[in-house]
């Protein structure tokens, strides 16, 4: 062993099925970049996800069907050089782990080799449960993440609540439970009523990672810039913000360009 290899430094996806065990609530947040990823998980947060909402947040599109598997592992890298402690997990992006099973065991090996991240996780279940399978057979640990799942945003017409028919209520429930047979270490529950996600929360052994999913998951999630309140046009009523990041920054910005117009900055103490 080389002197710097404690082996688990991380939070891993077996710490977090302890905390499970524990009660312990997990704390997740995306990240997209080395600075965020270091403040965040200095501020004790356990997993950071790089979200394919990057293609919201970071690249300006109106969904995430455009993010690619380039874009999505420069982000996981840069994510990775800033973080020590938490787990990584990459959001496998549309068009990487829906054609075979052979392509996805590629992309993801991409994602941990090139990416540095220590996980996966990829939106759906049915079809993909041989994919997943096979990812956890090969020791790349799977997120599950079903409900709404965003990557299928022209099949919905929009970003509805999921589950609110007995039917859809029904089917999330048994895919949730198929996505623990097939060996993900936890399970996104996204935009689902509070007590189905109570339900499911209760019935399975894998933590369970709510967003707009209330109260009763294992853990929370949210996307960085919402917590932050970077983005003002729109806010989800799940979102509850934890600073107003773009006022802020505004602010800031517009008292250095009125020092800079204004001669106020820089000043001899500025200058070499
Ligand atoms: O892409 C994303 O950011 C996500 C989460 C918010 C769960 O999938």
């Amino acid at each position: 062993m080389s002197a710097n290899s404690k082996p688990f430094p991380r939070v891993t996806a077996k710490t977090l099925l302890e905390y499970k065990a524990e009660g312990r609530k997990i704390v997740s947040l995306t990240a997209y970049d080395a600075i965020y990823a270091a403040i965040e998980e200095e501020a004790g947060v356990d997993l950071l996800l790089i979200g394919d909402s990057a293609g919201n947040v970071i690249a300006g599109h109106t969904t995430t069907i455009p993010m690619t598997m380039d874009a999505m592992l420069f982000l996981t890298r840069c994510v990775a050089r800033g973080s020590r402690k938490a787990m990584i997990v990459a959001d496998m992006p549309f068009g990487t782990f829906q054609v075979s099973t052979e392509d996805t065991v590629l992309n993801a090996i991409r994602f941990m080799k090139e990416g540095g991240a220590q996980g996966v996780k990829l939106e759906g279940a049915g079809y993909l449960l041989d994919t997943i399978r096979r990812l956890v057979e090969v020791g790349i640990p799977v997120m599950g993440h079903v409900g709404l799942t965003p990557q299928k945003v022209n099949i919905y017409g929009g970003f509805p609540v999921q589950g609110q028919t007995e039917r859809e209520a029904e089917q999330i429930e048994a895919d949730a439970k198929a996505l623990q047979g097939a060996g993900v270490f936890s399970l996104v529950l996204e935009k689902i009523p509070a007590n189905l996600a109570a339900k499911i929360t209760k019935q399975l052994s894998i933590p369970t990672i709510g967003i707009g999913s209330g109260p009763d998951c294992d853990g929370q999630i949210l996307v960085n810039y919402d917590l932050l309140g970077m983005i003002e046009k729109f806010k989800p009523k799940f979102v509850r913000r934890y600073l107003e990041g773009a006022r802020l920054i505004r602010e800031a910005v517009s008292k250095w360009a009125d020092d800079v117009r204004t001669g106020r900055y820089p000043t001899s103490e500025e200058s070499y």
